[in-house]
C-alpha cells in the first residue's frame, strides 16, 4: 500500500517577525524545509507533497527537485492546507502521513512507528503525542476519562483551564487512510479563529465511532516546532546535541559538547579530541588522533591524522598528517600543508603548498607560493605576491632558509638550500646553495654547499 507524505509549509510564520518565510530560516546552516523533505524521502518512495503559499518560489527552490508542490491560495489553517494535497494524491489511495514543515528534527523511524500504529488501530487515523511538563503552546490531547480513548485535540487558545493543565500534547504528525482522509478534510468545521484545523480530524473520526490510534514520542527534541526565533535557537542546541552525541559514540572526545559546533556534513576520525568553542563547518574532514581547538574555526578543510590545531582559522585548506598549527594561525583557500609542517603563531597561508617538514614559526605570510621540503621560514618573512594588479608566484626550493623579515617580491625563485639574510628585500632569483642579503638583496656567496662541504 502506498504511503504518501504531505508537508504543510504555507503558513505565514508571523511569530518569527521576519520578512523571510519561516521554512527558509536556517538550522545547522540549511533551510528548515530541507529537513522535512529529506525525512519524507526516507519513509516514502513518492516525492512528498509540500503545501506552499502563493509566490513561494524560494521555498520551492529550497525544497528541491525531490518534492512536488501544491499551493494554498489563502492561509486558512492547517486543515485547509492539507486539503490542497488532494489534487495530487486523491487518485492513488493508500495512506497519507501529514506533518508540519516547522519540525525539522522529526526522525523517519518515528513516522514509520506512527504508520504502524495506524495500521494496528483498526481506525482511519493515528497521531503522535508527547507528554511534557512544558506545553509550549501545543494543542492538548483530550482523552475519555473512563476509556482513555483520544476524543479530540484542543488548541491552547480554545482550551479550558482543566484542558490547559493536560500534559499530553499534540505533536502535529498524523497518519491517515486516504479513502477516509480526503472527504473528512472537506467536513472540517470552522474554528473560532476562522481557520480549518487539521487537528479536528480526530473529533470527526470519533464522531463516526471510529477508533483513533496514538503513539507516544520519547525524544522531545524531535518535536520542537519553530514558531519563534527562540525556538530556532532551541533547535540549534538540539541538533548540536544530536550530532555531537553521534560523534562521541564513534570515538571522538568532546571536552564540552555544548560549545562544540559540528556541521552535519563534517566528519571526524576516532581518538580525536575537540576542545571547547570549536566549529567544524561544511565539508570539513578531520582525521584520527588529532587535537583541535580550543577556539578554532574550520571550514571546508581536510585535516589528516595526528594533527594539532590550536586557536586558529582554517578555510578551504588541506592539511596532511602530523601537522601542528597555531595558536592564531590562518589558513585560507588553497593552502596545502604537507606532512609534518609546523606553522606557529600569527602566520597566514593562502593558495600555497608547504612541503613536508616546513617550519614557519612566527608572523609570516605566504601567498601563491610553493615551498619544497624542510624550508625554514624566519620570523616575519613574507611573500609580496600582489603588485597592485596581479598575483605573482614565489618558489622556494627544498631546504632553503628564509631569514627573518625577508620580503620575497614575487615573481621570484629562491633556490634549494639558499639563504636570505635578515631584512633582505629579494627582487631577483636566488640560485641554489647561495646567500643573498640587503635591500634589494644581492647574492654575496654562491655554491655555499660546495665551499663549506655541505
Ligand atoms: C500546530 C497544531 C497544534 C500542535 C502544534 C505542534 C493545528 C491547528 N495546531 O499548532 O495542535 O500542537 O502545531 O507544533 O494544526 N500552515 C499552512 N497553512 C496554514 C496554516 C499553517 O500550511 O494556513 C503550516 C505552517 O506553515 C506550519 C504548520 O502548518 O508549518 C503548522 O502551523 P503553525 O501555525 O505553526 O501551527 P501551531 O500553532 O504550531
Ligand atoms: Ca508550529
Amino acid at each position: 500500500m502506498t504511503l504518501a507524505a504531505v508537508i504543510l509549509a504555507a503558513g505565514q510564520g508571523t511569530r518569527m517577525q521576519s520578512d523571510l518565510p519561516k521554512v527558509l530560516h536556517t538550522l545547522g546552516g540549511r533551510p528548515l524545509i530541507q529537513y522535512s523533505v529529506e525525512t519524507a524521502q526516507a519513509v516514502s518512495d513518492r516525492p512528498p507533497v509540500v503545501v506552499v503559499a502563493p509566490d513561494a518560489e524560494a521555498v520551492r527552490q529550497a525544497a528541491g527537485d525531490g518534492a512536488q508542490f501544491v499551493e494554498q491560495a489563502e492561509p486558512l489553517g492547517t486543515g485547509h492546507a492539507a486539503r490542497q494535497a488532494a489534487a495530487l494524491l486523491r487518485a492513488q489511495g493508500g495512506r497519507v502521513l501529514i506533518w508540519y514543515a516547522d519540525m525539522p528534527l522529526l526522525r523517519p523511524a518515528t513516522l514509520a512507528a506512527l504508520a504502524q500504529a495506524q495500521a494496528a488501530s483498526g481506525g482511519p487515523l493515528a497521531l503522535l503525542t508527547i507528554t511534557s511538563p512544558e506545553p509550549r503552546g501545543f494543542g492538548r490531547v483530550v482523552r475519555h476519562p473512563a476509556t482513555g480513548q483520544v476524543t479530540h485535540i484542543v488548541e491552547e487558545a480554545q482550551a479550558t483551564p482543566e484542558q490547559l493543565a493536560l500534559r499530553e500534547l499534540n505533536a502535529g504528525v498524523y497518519c491517515c487512510e486516504a479513502e477516509w482522509l480526503w472527504p473528512a478534510l472537506e467536513k472540517l468545521p470552522l474554528s473560532p479563529k476562522g481557520e480549518y484545523y487539521v487537528t479536528d480530524l480526530v473529533a470527526l473520526a470519533v464522531a463516526d465511532g471510529l477508533p483513533v490510534g496514538s503513539v507516544a514520542a520519547t525524544d522531545p527534541d524531535e518535536l520542537i516546532g519553530v514558531n519563534t526565533r527562540v525556538h530556532l535557537a532551541e533547535l540549534e542546541a538540539a541538533l548540536r546535541r544530536r550530532i555531537n552525541q553521534g560523534w562521541m559514540e564513534q570515538g571522538v572526545t568532546l571536552l564540552d559538547p555544548a560549545t562544540t559546533y559540528i556541521a552535519a556534513t563534517a566528519a571526524i576520525g576516532r581518538e580525536t579530541t575537540i576542545l571547547p568553542n570549536t566549529h567544524l563547518w561544511g565539508g570539513t574532514r578531520v582525521g584520527a588522533g588529532c587535537v583541535i581547538g580550543p577556539n578554532t574555526i574550520v571550514r571546508d578543510t581536510t585535516i589528516g591524522d595526528h594533527c594539532r590545531v590550536e586557536c586558529s582559522v582554517l578555510e578551504g585548506a588541506v592539511v596532511e598528517d602530523e601537522v601542528s598549527i597555531g595558536p592564531f594561525a590562518h589558513l585560507r583557500q588553497g593552502a596545502h600543508l604537507a606532512r609534518g609542517v609546523h606553522m606557529g603563531n600569527f602566520g597566514e597561508v593562502k593558495n600555497s603548498y608547504l612541503g613536508p617538514g616546513v617550519k614557519m614559526g612566527h608572523f609570516s605570510y605566504l601567498g601563491d607560493a610553493t615551498l619544497g621540503a624542510e624550508v625554514n621560514v624566519g620570523a616575519g618573512a613574507i611573500t609580496c605576491n600582489f603588485d597592485g594588479e596581479r598575483k605573482n608566484k614565489t618558489e622556494i626550493g627544498a631546504g632553503a632558509f628564509i631569514g627573518s623579515d625577508s620580503m620575497l617580491v614575487a615573481p621570484v625563485t629562491i633556490g634549494a638550500r639558499a639563504r636570505t639574510g635578515a631584512g633582505s628585500v629579494v627582487t631577483r632569483n636566488v640560485p641554489d646553495d647561495s646567500l643573498a642579503v640587503g635591500v634589494p638583496a644581492r647574492v654575496i656567496r654562491r655554491n655555499q654547499k660546495k665551499q663549506h662541504g655541505g
